[in-house]
């Protein structure tokens, strides 16, 4: 298939990417590189792709319709995987203007352009924090998700109901997954996994909020990956009459949202835990207070993802925290933010 891949230098998409082309795909990947976390990372995970057959990258911000309308014309694709965007829970609170842009009218603008072709099926990045402090746990994907903590959230949100709005107009299948805490190689520097890791390993102190009394349904990457490649031929179709025993496929649009995560959520405290055991070094804990916007326990309802694609994540976090260890070892330090 030819399958359209944004955010393709980001972490996600990077693996994403490798991922199609390994299966025999032709993709087409689309990032405007932004300076959010050491562009040397991306840098890398580019050329990596790039030396591949089968993939090309087209460097633009979603906000450029013109380089986005061009990009797509190019690639004319079956798929849309649509994982760029403004991340980061705490760097919603520095500058949610950032998140305005990149999550609501580079969703919007992406949106949009596929009115003109539409795809076969829409895929797009959601994420676990619009479940804010909900009681209701584990997370399950038709609960209330209308109370946003941070500006993060709340841009997340408004991509998931414009997408169901388009995909309602112009039927445009779309599957919004949301993503719980994804950890592994190549990953986000300002994630606490990888910071973690590199903070003990070169022995400065790392932060632990709310004094380390947190519960994260640490995600491992190809888990991730598994489960989006096996979403790509799910696609969501509402039955005529608007009958539906699934609630979180939509009545009235060819819509769907899916979480996927591990469903087994960890003590950030044993996270650390295997961390250090895998480095063999003591971390400095400088414990600190909840931090605003953030929340104390997150826990995905995957029963939804087993029953649509048979798969289940299953990586631990001792075989999880091994590989990214492994991998920052043979990568090197990261480069200060
Ligand atoms: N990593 C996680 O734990 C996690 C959890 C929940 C949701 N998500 C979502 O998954 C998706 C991928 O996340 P990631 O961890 O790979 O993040 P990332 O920051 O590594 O990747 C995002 C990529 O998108 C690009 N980008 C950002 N804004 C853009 C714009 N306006 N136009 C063009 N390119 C732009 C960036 O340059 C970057 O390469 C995001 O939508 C994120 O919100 C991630």
């Amino acid at each position: 298939m030819r399958i359209f891949v944004t955010g393709a230098a980001g972490f996600i998409g990077f693996h994403i990417c490798r991922r199609l082309l390994d299966d025999g795909h032709v993709v087409d990947g689309f990032d405007g590189l932004t300076p959010f976390y050491d562009q040397g990372l991306k840098a890398e995970r580019r050329a990596r792709l790039e030396g591949r057959n089968g993939f090309r990258l087209h460097v633009a911000m979603l906000e450029d319709e013109a380089a986005l309308a061009a990009a797509l014309a190019a690639a004319k694709p079956e798929v849309v995987i649509h994982l760029a965007a403004q991340a980061g829970v705490r760097y919603s609170l520095e500058n949610p203007r950032a998140y305005l842009a990149s999550n609501i009218v580079g969703t919007f603008n992406l949106l949009e352009a596929l009115r003109e072709a539409p795809p076969r099926h829409l895929l797009m990045a959601s994420t676990s924090s619009l479940y804010g402090v909900s009681r209701h746990i584990p997370f399950v994907e038709h609960q209330h998700t209308d109370q946003p903590l941070t500006l993060y959230a709340a841009s997340k949100k408004a991509t998931e109901v414009m997408a169901h709005a388009q995909a309602h107009l112009w039927s445009i299948p779309t599957t919004a997954f949301r993503f719980f805490t994804v950890y592994g190689p190549w990953g986000r520097p300002d994630m606490a996994p990888l910071k973690f890791v590199d903070a003990i390993e070169a022995g400065r102190p790392i932060d632990i909020y709310n004094n380390g009394e947190m519960r994260r349904d640490f995600t491992y990457i190809d888990d991730l990956v598994e489960g989006i490649v096996r979403l790509i031929d799910c696609i969501p179709q509402p039955a005529p009459d608007g009958a539906t025993d699934e609630p979180a496929l939509s009545p009235v649009a060819p819509f769907r949202v899916v979480n996927i995560g591990r469903g087994e959520p960890v003590n950030l405290l044993d996270f650390i835990e295997e961390i250090e055991r895998k480095l063999g070094k003591r971390a400095v804990r400088n414990y600190l207070p909840m931090q605003k916007g953030d929340v104390p326990v997150t826990f995905a309802d995957c029963h939804l993802l087993e029953r649509l694609t048979g798969y289940r994540p299953s990586t631990g976090v001792r075989e999880g925290v091994g590989a990214l260890v492994d991998w920052y070892r043979a990568h090197g330090p990261l480069k200060p933010a």
